[in-house]
């Protein structure tokens, strides 16, 4: 299984960064692979390989319409030979989306779960359900994380190589963070950028990953206190866009020649660069963010559609 090799650091042009005197970085993970990009590939990859080594055929996950996840998996198991399970949240809609049309074009199979029942989509009921529809299958949690995910993503941080003080990343159920601590081991600070409204939940999701991760390797990971969730960058909710995100998305691809997404990444270069304003990082410390990809979904959401 081909896994990819250490995606590009490269210093970002800032001029909030040069004013705080502080060294920013963007870890391109958005480069990582055309379909199955960013923390998906990290999240996915040991996955897969437990996937292989339990001889399971079939990967059943969960995910909105707009999932990324749902597109990674999709994309995952087309080149890994794998077939794929989709449950959808919610109701069928025609025409499908593009994120359902790619998942659909890659062979998942999709099935719609109304929303009371989506809530429920972990219970034995379901999973026994499940089993007898499609047989025997391996279960990725919806967004992809679990234990084995965090060390896929903790992979990162050995890549990366300046001194650095600051690790970033965006957070939507927190498993990229986890693995970002468990990765840098103690060292530094590791921010995390909530995407949606009310992420202080995010401090308990990527609390138990570490637990489990811990359990997992034997690495005392949940003992790390150098992390934190910054809950005020998520400009009205999940998938939600003001004027001013737009703004500096264009500005920042103007001046660094990279496209950002504007769902998790962009919201956390915009709190970087706020929080560079306001001197949080301290006067030449090296920030490093990571882009976790996901452009795909970026047309659709721009035209205010879904
Ligand atoms: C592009 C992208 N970035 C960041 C995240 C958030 O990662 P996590 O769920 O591990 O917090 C996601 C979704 O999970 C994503 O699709």
């Amino acid at each position: 299984m081909e896994m990819g090799r250490a995606t590009p650091l490269v210093r970002l042009r800032s001029g909030a960064a040069d004013r705080a005197g502080v060294g920013l970085y963007l870890k391109r993970d958005d480069l990582i692979h055309p379909q199955i990009s960013g923390n998906k590939w990290r999240k996915l990859k040991y996955n897969l390989l437990e996937a292989r080594r339990r001889g399971h055929g079939t990967l059943l996950t969960f995910g909105g319409a707009y999932s990324n996840h749902l597109c990674a998996v999709a994309a995952a198991g087309r080149a890994f030979g794998f077939c794929t399970v989709g449950l959808v949240r919610g109701e069928e809609t025609f025409p499908l989306n593009p994120t359902l049309t790619f998942a659909r074009d890659c062979g998942m199979t999709l099935q719609y779960v109304p929303r009371p029942q989506y809530r429920d989509k972990a219970g034995p009921a379901w999973l026994g359900a499940l089993r007898d529809a499609y047989g025997d299958f391996y279960l990725l949690p919806e967004g992809g994380s679990n234990a084995l995910a965090v060390r896929g993503v903790a992979e990162l941080v050995n890549e990366i190589d300046v001194p650095w003080q600051y690790l970033c990343c965006p957070c939507g159920t927190g498993g990229t963070l986890a693995g970002l601590v468990a990765g840098a081991a103690g060292r530094g600070q590791v921010v995390g950028f909530a995407a949606l409204k009310g992420g202080d939940f995010l401090r308990g999701e990527a609390g138990q990953l570490l637990r489990e991760h811990e359990g997992l390797t034997g690495e005392p990971v949940s003992n790390y206190t150098n992390w934190q969730v910054q809950t005020g960058y998520h400009f009205g909710g999940y998938a939600k866009v003001s004027p001013p995100l737009l703004a500096f998305i264009r500005r920042f691809e103007g001046e660094n020649g990279i496209r950002l997404e504007q769902v998790y990444t962009a919201k956390m270069l915009f709190g970087i660069e706020d929080l560079l304003s306001a001197g949080f990082f301290g006067r030449g410390a090296a920030v490093v963010a990571l882009h976790t990809g996901g452009l795909q979904g970026r047309l659709p959401q721009l035209d205010g559609v879904g």
